[in-house]
């Protein structure tokens, strides 16, 4: 009896073996596959056989002595993979033109909804009245107009523009709705850049896929490759010895690392909010969606070369890093120099050395604030339409201390300023980080302390936005709000005084 009931005991444990082996298979199978399936690799898959689109600059009438833009948003269909797609641009359909104005200039935007829906335009990185913001409080019904004005007064810098829907940021934006806003100013033009829109100074706007396909799913969020100017494998032919590439990350959730294939480097001039304070030569420039950057290409005459996005260092942990598309790569576009190339400007040693300045002094600091950012949260807190998170007071200098507690990777952007980061974790900040900016990708757990300065525009009733600029994370609440008031003045956001 106990031999028999020992065989039975024996059969049982190599059948459970077996299953927790078949288990254990299946368990790796689909981690394997889910592994996979999140790296994404384009390099020498692209065929760079569409000449790369470049967004026109946008026509403009001088009125009274302002500069008066108009923009429609509308549906479109663009051309992707041979195939018609629904997309969504602004006075085309696909993107929007680039916007120009100097620095000291009245401009005007007469903005017309042409969509089915609700949207709005905001000015990302531009100093201006909260009322004018673009923000989720000035919504624009389907088929009105909003007609927003305000005075440039801040350095050259490339900016850009695109809805901020509560909610709906993400689905608007990766339709198609972005574009450039570049700002002059003489500084800039003294110091002799590339400077010819189109020809050797080129706007360089990098979108992921989700737009193509004119729907937003998690799964479109990261795949496929990578459009320019809405172009699909685009080339484009170069001139001058010295390029200059205006670009922005204009993708939903993508951080990209921009990478020259041949290892060459790139010259960094500029930041989100204009001019490093000089020449910053890497290998490579970061950018995570909202970020800008300018950088000079030099080529031989008959090179081609190519721009790539290699695996970004993410500064998470090993899965975070991998799940969040650390390690894919992607060719972004080819550039193809001439047999004789126009001979190039001496780049200045200095570009803006004073380029912190306008961000404050750190001796005139009254307050320091705290932000964490963990889940879809700021502080514990998610976006509320009627509540001033922050109150802030007109004409003061402030440090924001930001912090990435969350284990995956966030960003943080301000509206309304430009900040400068005085330290990364206790250390000064790499040369990248020299300028000024308004959004900034926060490896996790470290520390950001950024400067900044409140000229200018006081309303306790209208606030400004600060969040993580990855998309999806600002429409699940990751936003807050900051009025800017007189001294000594209560905010009244949403008709109610706290
Ligand atoms: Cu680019 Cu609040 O946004
Ligand atoms: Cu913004
Ligand atoms: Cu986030």
């Amino acid at each position: 009896m106990p031999r028999r009931r020992n065989r039975a005991l024996t059969v049982l444990i190599r059948v459970l073996a077996l299953g927790t082996a078949a288990l254990v298979l299946l368990v790796a199978g689909i981690g394997t596959l889910a592994w996979n399936v999140t790296t994404v690799d384009t390099v020498g898959e692209v065929d760079f056989d569409t000449e790369l689109a470049i967004p026109p600059l946008a026509e403009s009438t001088v009125e009274d002595g302002r500069r008066v833009f108009e923009l429609t948003a509308q549906e479109g269909s663009t051309q992707i993979d041979s195939e018609r797609v629904s997309t969504w641009g602004f006075n085309g359909d696909y993107l929007g033109p680039t916007l120009r104005a100097e620095r000291g200039e009245e401009v005007e935007v007469r903005f017309t909804n042409s969509l089915p829906e609700a949207t709005t335009v905001h000015w990302h990185g531009m100093h201006l009245p909260p009322k004018m913001d673009g923000g989720p409080h000035q919504m624009v019904p389907a088929g009105e107009e909003w007609t927003p004005t305000w005075t440039i007064d801040q350095p050259a810098a490339t900016l850009w523009y695109h809805p901020h829907p509560h909610g709906e940021t993400m689905d608007h934006v990766s339709r198609g709705l972005a574009g450039m806003f570049i700002l002059d100013d003489p500084a800039e033009r003294a110091l002799g850049l590339p400077s010819e829109y189109g020809v050797d100074d080129l706007p360089v706007i990098v979108t992921d896929p989700s737009a193509r396909r004119g729907e937003v799913d998690t799964n479109a969020e990261r795949g496929g490759g990578v459009l320019v100017n809405g172009t699909e494998g685009p080339y484009a032919e170069v001139t001058d010895e010295l390029v200059r590439l205006r670009l922005l990350n204009g993708s939903a959730m993508r951080v990209y690392n921009f990478q020259l294939d041949d290892g060459s480097p790139l010259v960094q001039i500029a930041g989100d909010g204009g001019l490093l304070p000089e020449p910053h030569e890497t290998s490579s420039v970061r950018l995570s969606p909202g970020e800008r950057a300018e950088v000079l290409v030099r080529m031989e005459p008959g090179e081609t070369r190519t721009l790539r996005s290699v695996a970004p260092e993410l500064g998470q942990n090993f899965l975070s890093e991998r799940f969040s598309g650390g390690s894919d790569r992607f060719d972004v576009l080819q550039l193809r120099a001439a047999d004789r190339l126009d001979a190039a400007p001496v780049v200045p040693a200095e570009l803006r050395p004073d380029a912190a300045e306008h961000a404050g002094d750190e001796a005139d600091v009254t307050r320091t604030r705290e932000f964490h950012l963990a889940g879809r949260s700021i502080n514990g807190a998610q976006m509320r339409m009627d509540h001033a998170d922050e109150v802030v007071t007109l004409g003061n200098t402030e440090v924001w201390e930001v912090r990435n507690t969350g284990g995956e990777p966030h960003t943080f952007h301000v509206h309304d300023v430009q900040f400068h980061v005085l330290s990364v974790d206790g250390r000064e900040p790499g040369p990248e980080l020299s300028g000024l900016k308004d959004t900034i990708f926060l490896e996790d757990g470290k520390e950001y302390r950024l400067l900044m300065t409140f000229t200018d525009y006081a309303d306790p009733t209208m606030p400004y936005m600060y969040h993580c600029h990855l998309l999806r994370h600002e429409d699940q609440g990751m936003m807050g709000q900051f009025v800017v008031v007189e001294e000594g003045q209560d905010p009244a956001v949403g008709g109610h005084a706290h």
